[in-house]
């Protein structure tokens, strides 16, 4: 069975919609953090602040993004003082604030800067916190302007004490949309020592059999719009799984799935009411949560939900749906 991984999506995947999905959804094997990121020379607060959000079974593992070993070492620190024993890097992020800052897919033509991280990674994973050893894993895309930066990085990569790579097989110019690169992506299968995790575009259970199918060495797939859109994708697998993956999918009702949405929506609202202060702030941190799901919900009311400029507006259109549902 493949292990199912949710992808950090900034704005998206918070600590209490990790907690939320874990507890009313599951099926997940690990939840990866949006990246950790330094500001004013700092690890930032606000993110620091939105991790630990699991209790239970479901993993939580942070990730971090870095321009150089300096800041590497600074974030890595800050983790491993809160306790965490895997840490997770980002190389892919295709966002130019940080490409231009030489962070996320903006590192991958630097094999130096890259070699110098790897070998601090190797130093700390050396090091014990309490009993477990820390490790350390890669979240990268194929490059920013060419598929020829991972594979230039790929040596450096198999000697590094790494316990997995995640490939999105995109370039950094691409962002989230385009072909997805299949002839590369295979290329860096067989040539990686590490377990590798396929990430981009999946979105069924149909996809995630056929990906099992494709490539018996790969170690699981990450899923990020696949899981906001359909919260329930990676339970469905884990049921299926044990019956066959050809035959039609144990999946939740479409009304089962509404009670789950609805579920996990009051306790993010909760959050959010308790949290934030003033219509706008907590309307920016709930009104994200239906953005995905446009497919599942009335057309109207999703028009609704996204238009609502007052907390009142955007409860009466929920309770319109619950009214429907
Ligand atoms: C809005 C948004 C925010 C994202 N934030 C992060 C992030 O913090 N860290 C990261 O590694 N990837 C981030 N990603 C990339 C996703 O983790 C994932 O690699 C990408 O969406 C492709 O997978 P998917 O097709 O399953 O969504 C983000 C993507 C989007 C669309």
């Amino acid at each position: 069975m493949l292990k199912i991984l949710f992808a950090p999506l900034q704005g998206y995947t918070t600590g209490i919609y990790r907690k939320a999905h874990a507890e009313i959804f599951g099926g997940v094997d690990a939840y990866y953090t949006p990246f950790l990121r330094i500001e004013n020379g700092k690890p930032r607060e606000k993110d620091l602040r939105d991790l630990n959000a699991l209790e239970g079974n479901a993993r939580e593992i942070p990730q971090i993004i870095a321009n150089s070993v300096d800041e590497f070492k600074i974030l890595a620190e800050a983790l491993i003082a809160k306790g965490y024993t895997d840490i997770d890097l980002n190389m892919g992020c295709p966002f130019p604030m940080q490409v231009n800052r030489h962070r996320g897919a903006g590192l991958l033509c630097d094999t130096q800067a890259v070699q110098d991280i790897m070998d601090e990674i190797r130093k700390l994973s050396s090091v014990t916190n309490g009993t477990a050893p820390i490790k350390f894993s890669v979240k990268m895309r194929l490059g920013q302007d060419t598929p020829n930066e991972a594979f230039a990085l790929l040596p450096i990569l198999n000697e590094a004490p790494l316990t997995q790579i995640t490939l999105h097989p995109r370039l950094g110019k691409q962002q989230y949309k385009g072909a997805i690169d299949f002839k590369s992506f295979e290329k860096f299968y067989e040539e990686s020592r590490h377990p590798l995790v396929y990430n981009g575009d999946i979105t069924s259970v149909s996809q995630i059999c056929e990906m099992e199918r494709r490539y018996p060495k790969l170690a699981g797939v990450m899923i990020g719009r696949g899981m906001l859109t359909r919260p329930s994708l990676a339970a469905e697998y884990k049921g299926l799984r044990d019956i066959n993956c050809a035959a039609p999918l144990n999946c939740d009702t479409h009304q089962n799935l509404l009670g789950k949405l609805f579920q996990m929506h009051q306790v993010i609202f909760d959050h959010a009411c308790k949290t934030y202060q003033g219509d706008s702030q907590i309307l920016s941190h709930v009104q994200s949560f239906w953005e995905y799901l446009e497919p599942s919900i009335p057309k109207k009311i999703f028009k609704k939900i996204k238009k609502a400029g007052k907390l009142s507006e955007y409860q009466e259109a929920i309770m319109e749906m619950r009214g429907l549902s």
